[in-house]
């Protein structure tokens, strides 16, 4: 019971004490701020009222503005504030408004003229404002050109004292002058005529005086403009520039005259080439120069050169390349000694052809001036032996044709006849059979040659036998006459010695 009551003395207490406190600064809306000087407060004393207002470009959109402090604490807001809106502008005569940042408090709207009119007096820009949009919308005026000024030697039409937006006028000159400029101008947007107002001007271009020079067709004397004049230059120089000249607005040959120069070929630099007779330098027109390529160098292009009225060497000077014949390439052939790439003038090389191929030609070659091997590449050839032809023989064996090295044939002489000779045969590294061919030779040969021996041996005995039979018929014949002289003279009494006996030579005296 006494606890309850000191609980509701200690509130009582608390209500009374609240009562004295002080409200602090109080916070508004959006847009919204406190009205006077209630601005400065920092704190605000028990049943104080303060107001609110609109910030500048704001307006009321119902509610109370005011509150009340009670207790230390302010009752509810209920102002509404809302940007102020400018609203349309209107409208500007020949011309347009742009609202880019729309119409509301703090934007700026934009005029704009249509073309062949321009702004007058004031800012095309316009703000919206407290009061609404600030100032007067600037107007939007047609455009016009200043009259023109007076055309010296010429004249323009229409002369008027201001001209029309876009309105064109014409300029023609007086006789012998020209026009410079466009023939027609009209007034721009800007209010000045474009292009710029022409002016008349007399043309004449200075006869051309070239040196070295003829006139080559064209213009004659006065030039007046856009006259064309041709020039050439004189034998022996050249023309530096354009031949033909056109006779420009401002009095003036255009692209401008030529020069002409003296012809003059550049003394030739050919290097590893000598100087072999001709023109020494300056090098005119036509002078003609012959060069020769030192040792081991050979020429590719002209040895004697015409300096040409262009200035250059015609046609056009030769080189000197070191002499460098190609790396044979032998088929069937191998590299035996000599010169490797690349090979310079005087190199030899030598070739050897593979197994069974025979060399056509000379194995060592030399590198010559014109960059060929001389005397020439030799060529290897395949050996091939020729069938061989053996009068009664047979082929028993062996290679078939054709026969190329170390192919082997092995004959036989067919029936009666006999081989004289190997019978086997290999196709040599010559091209010839080894050990060379036989032959086959009849049998009946040998009983000819034996019956004829036989018959020869017969006829020298024969022989023999009849001069033996002719030689003993003679003695006989002389004996038979011996005989009767011996009968003769054994009657002349002759002693018995005196006789001579068979074979013995007699004396007769
Ligand atoms: C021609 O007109 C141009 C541009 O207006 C000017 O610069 C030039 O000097 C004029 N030429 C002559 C020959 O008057």
């Amino acid at each position: 019971m006494s606890v309850a009551y000191f609980l509701l003395l200690s509130s009582l207490a608390l209500t009374i004490n609240t009562q004295a406190q002080d409200c602090s600064k109080p916070v508004g809306g959006d847009n919204m701020g406190l009205k006077g000087s209630d601005i400065l407060l920092e704190m605000f004393p028990h049943g104080v009222r303060v107001s609110f207002a609109c910030d500048t470009g704001y307006i009321t959109k119902g509610g109370s503005s005011t509150i009340t402090c009670t207790d230390g604490s302010w009752s509810r807001v209920n102002l509404k504030c809302e940007i102020k809106s400018c609203g349309n502008a209107g409208q500007v005569d020949n011309g347009y408004i742009d609202y880019p940042e729309g119409n509301d408090f703090g934007a700026k709207l934009v005029v704009t003229c249509n073309t062949g009119h321009r702004l007058v007096g004031r800012s095309p820009n316009i703000i919206c404002g407290v009061d609404g949009w600030t100032g007067r919308l600037p107007e939007c005026e047609v455009v016009t050109c200043s009259p023109l000024k007076r055309v010296v030697a010429g004249t323009f039409s229409p002369i008027q004292d201001s001209y029309d937006y876009q309105q064109v006028v014409e300029f023609s000159c007086e006789d012998d002058y020209t026009l410079n400029g466009s023939k027609s101008i009209s007034c721009s947007e800007e209010g000045t005529f474009k292009p710029a107002p022409p002016t008349c001007v007399m043309v004449e271009c200075k006869d051309p005086d070239i040196a070295n020079a003829a006139w080559d067709g064209g213009s004659r004397p006065p030039h007046k403009h856009m006259a064309t004049v041709t020039y050439k230059c004189v034998s022996g120089y050249t023309m530096k520039g354009e031949r033909t000249q056109t006779c420009g607005i401002d009095s003036r040959w255009s692209p401008g005259l030529p020069t002409c120069e003296l012809v003059e070929c550049k003394d030739p630099d050919i290097a590893n080439a000598a100087w072999d007779g001709g023109s020494r330098p300056p090098h005119r027109h036509m002078a003609t120069v012959t060069y020769k390529c030192v040792s081991g160098h050979t020429m590719k292009g002209e040895r004697t050169q015409t300096c040409g009225i262009d200035g250059q060497w015609s046609p056009g000077l030769p080189t000197c390349q070191l002499v460098e014949c190609k790396d044979p390439d032998i088929a069937n052939a191998a590299w035996d000694g000599g010169s490797r790439p690349p090979h310079r003038h005087m190199a030899t090389v030598t070739y050897k052809c593979v197994s069974g191929h025979t060399m056509k030609g000379e194995r060592t070659q030399t590198c010559g001036i014109d960059g060929q091997w001389s005397p020439g590449l030799p060529t290897c050839q395949l050996v091939q032996c020729k069938d061989p032809d053996i009068e009664n023989a047979a082929l028993d064996g062996g290679s078939l044709p054709p026969y190329n090295y170390m192919s082997m044939v092995t004959y036989e002489c067919v029936s009666g006849y006999n081989m004289k000779g190997e019978r086997t045969q290999t196709c040599g590294v010559d091209g010839q059979w080894s050990p060379g061919l036989p032959a086959c030779e009849h049998n009946n040969g040998n009983l000819v040659k034996v019956l004829g021996i036989v018959f020869a041996v017969i006829l020298i005995a024969l022989v023999i036998v009849g001069l033996v039979i002719w030689r003993l018929r003679a003695f006989n014949k002389r004996r038979n006459a011996d005989q009767s002289l011996l009968d003769y003279s054994s009657r002349r009494s002759y002693p018995d010695n005196a006789i001579p006996k068979d074979g013995e030579e007699v004396a007769l005296s």
